[in-house]
């Protein structure tokens, strides 16, 4: 992956106006200062989607989405960073600079091209093979059998392997590949006695299609019941499956405001088939810890349609608990009575599955349900076990608000007073091994911490800041430092009134900090602050995120210029004021530091700052 400078990577963003940019993609009306429109990244019908010139930053006030160009163009388009710069350097005819690599580099990116271009190859030759008269069988089977058209083969570049043994190998040889290469790729296997052989050989070919629908692996069925059933091409630099989701390129540009997670290959073909482009899969592989973030980066709801077997549930429930944990909405919907999607729409058709998706189950009493064929019922002892389970999962629930809904939605359900699921919901609550053991099944062994790494404590904190009841107090803290930071860039001149009374190191530790020292250091040499360029310092897209969303903070209650000097002056003496409390007395200069942030206070108590 190049690696661009600074410089560069920040000569390229100013070149590209972040709303000419996004105009191209989303619909955007001027009002007042900024350009508002429907947001992307969430279904919604009143425009919260904002863009701004001066800030050249985007956010949205319903989603919280937000970040400088860069940030866009992945969000939207899955790009990785170097993508995105790549896009906006051709978009305003930049020349990027060839990049000194490593050999180390060098070899991997080698590998990695050569990689992407056999599957590219192997892909379309399969995909004409299917369409010639050697894949009759082939075009048989996906159009008899599976009842699929010309546009969803092509869509989904579906193809044919033959019966010969080795017709990929001299096609690949004749395209001058290398042996190894296509070891690597996993298409062709290299026999000391037999020689070469295909690795699929009378399969239907799926080549899986990475975010912007190249082809970095392919799967393969056999045509009748022998085993196995579907073959994948292997891991490698450019495939992992814990990485992958399959029918991504085309769900990710639905209009509707959910993806609908299947099992297998044939669900979502037939899905889209029948119109419903928002159908995913993972491979083969249960639901990872990497999809479920990816499928929280998406926004959008998530409605899990796996298979109806035993193995299906349990798939389901894991796929709940760990969604739960990411606070990813999610809802379930059954295929009872038949095994998968696929064949839930051949039998009842599109209009059916609708009223399916209409009528999804909530994933918290979908997996309430299915935990209670687990008990005897008719035996009291059980019952009563089934009730402690329910009452524990209760205590899973956040909010005060939503434990008491559920709480008179199960008594309901499930026959019993609602007072005496409160009691038990106490009683259980009490007993603490009891309820550990619960939240486990709840959320399959998996804690928050697992989904970020562990290195990574900036996404810990970031993450765990929302859901946390107790840093309440934080997130006030920041909408304080938000405010001031904010309006600094709203009104650059306020600074001269302020700077006396405030230093970057009276904003939170990290971030809200980082960006204050910028903004001042530029706001003190009287130069233009543009907060989207220090983004790019940062890395990861959820730093982008909360710098947007810092520096979007709404200020209200600002009617009169006295209006003004009073908020001004509270929030100052309010962010001293937790400042106070901060300092760590360990370290020398604490007291030096409390002496002189109380004095700031009593100054700011007894002066005009406006
Ligand atoms: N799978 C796999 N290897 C297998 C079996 C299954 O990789 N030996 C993966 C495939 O991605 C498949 C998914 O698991 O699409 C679901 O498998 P299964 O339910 O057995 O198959 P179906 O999707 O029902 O396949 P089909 O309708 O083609 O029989
Ligand atoms: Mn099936």
């Amino acid at each position: 992956m190049p690696m661009y400078s600074e410089e560069v990577i920040e000569e390229v963003r100013s070149r590209n106006d972040i709303v000419d940019v996004i105009s191209s993609y989303v619909q955007l009306k001027k009002s007042g200062s900024n350009y508002f429109g429907l947001c992307p990244f969430h279904n919604e019908n009143s425009p919260s989607f904002s863009v701004t010139r001066s800030k050249q930053m985007f956010y949205c006030f319903g989603c919280h989405m937000g970040g400088n160009v860069y940030t866009f163009l992945m969000e939207y388009n899955k790009y990785t960073f170097p993508e995105a710069v790549e896009e906006l350097a051709n978009r305003c005819g930049y020349a990027l600079p060839k990049q000194p690599m490593t050999n180390a580099q060098k070899a991997r990116q080698t590998k990695r091209t050569k990689l992407k271009n056999i599957y590219k190859d192997a892909a379309n030759y399969y995909y004409a093979r299917l369409h010639s008269s050697g894949g009759k069988v082939g075009m048989d089977y996906f159009a008899k059998a599976r009842n699929l058209d010309d546009d969803t083969m092509k869509n989904f570049a579906l193809g044919y392997a033959d019966k010969k043994w080795d017709s990929l190998y001299q096609f690949l040889k004749s395209k001058g590949y290398e042996e190894e290469i296509m070891k690597d790729a996993g298409l062709v296997v290299f026999d000391e006695k037999k020689g070469p052989r295909d690795y699929f050989i009378n399969r239907v070919m799926f080549p899986i299609l990475d975010a912007n629908g190249n082809p970095i692996a392919l799967g393969g069925r056999v045509l009748d019941d022998s085993k196995p059933k579907y073959l994948n091409s292997r891991e490698n630099e450019i495939f992992e499956k814990r990485n992958t989701i399959y029918g991504f390129n085309i769900a990710k540009r639905t209009r509707r405001d959910m993806f609908i997670l299947c099992e297998g290959y044939m669900d979502v073909i037939a899905l889209h088939r029948a119109g419903f482009d928002n159908a995913i899969a993972a491979l083969g592989t249960a639901l990872t810890k990497q999809h479920v973030k990816k499928l929280k980066d998406s926004h959008k709801k998530i409605y899990i349609c796996f298979d109806s077997d035993y193995a299906g549930v349990d798939a389901a429930l894991r796929a709940i608990g760990m969604m739960r944990l990411l606070e990813v909405d999610c809802k379930v919907i059954t295929m009872e009575e038949y095994k998968d999607p696929d064949e839930y729409i051949k039998a009842k058709g599109a209009e059916a599955f609708e009223e399916r998706i209409k009528n999804a189950e909530n994933s918290f009493l979908f997996a309430i349900r299915k935990r209670r064929e687990d008990f005897d019922v008719n035996d009291p002892e059980e019952n009563n076990r089934f009730f402690r389970n329910m009452a524990g999962r209760i205590i899973t629930i956040p909010t005060e608000i939503e434990r008491e809904n559920y709480i008179v939605v199960l008594a309901d359900m499930y026959n019993v007073s609602p007072d005496s699921l409160r009691e038990l919901v106490r009683d259980v609550s009490k007993n603490k091994d009891e309820l550990n053991a619960i939240q486990e099944e709840v959320y399959k062994g998996y804690s928050k911490s697992d989904f970020y790494n562990e290195n990574d404590s900036s996404k810990v904190s970031a993450f765990s800041k929302k859901t946390d009841a107790k840093n309440k107090g934080k997130e006030g803290l920041k909408e304080t430092e938000g405010i001031l930071l904010t309006w600094l860039l709203d009104e650059p001149s306020l600074y001269n009134s302020i700077s006396n009374y405030l230093e970057p190191l009276d904003f939170s530790e990290g971030l809200y900090r980082d960006i204050a020292t910028e903004m001042f250091t530029a706001l003190s040499e009287d130069k233009e602050f543009e907060p989207a360029s220090i983004m790019c310092a940062f890395e990861d897209n959820e730093a982008h995120q909360e710098i947007a969303k810092m520096l979007h903070t709404k200020i209200e209650g600002l009617e009169s210029k006295k209006d003004k000097e009073t908020l001004l002056k509270e929030t100052l003496i309010k962010l001293k004021n937790e400042g106070l409390n901060n300092v760590d007395k360990t370290k020398p200069g604490a007291g030096k530091r409390i002496r002189k942030i109380k004095e700031d206070i009593r100054n700011l108590r007894d002066i005009d700052l406006l």
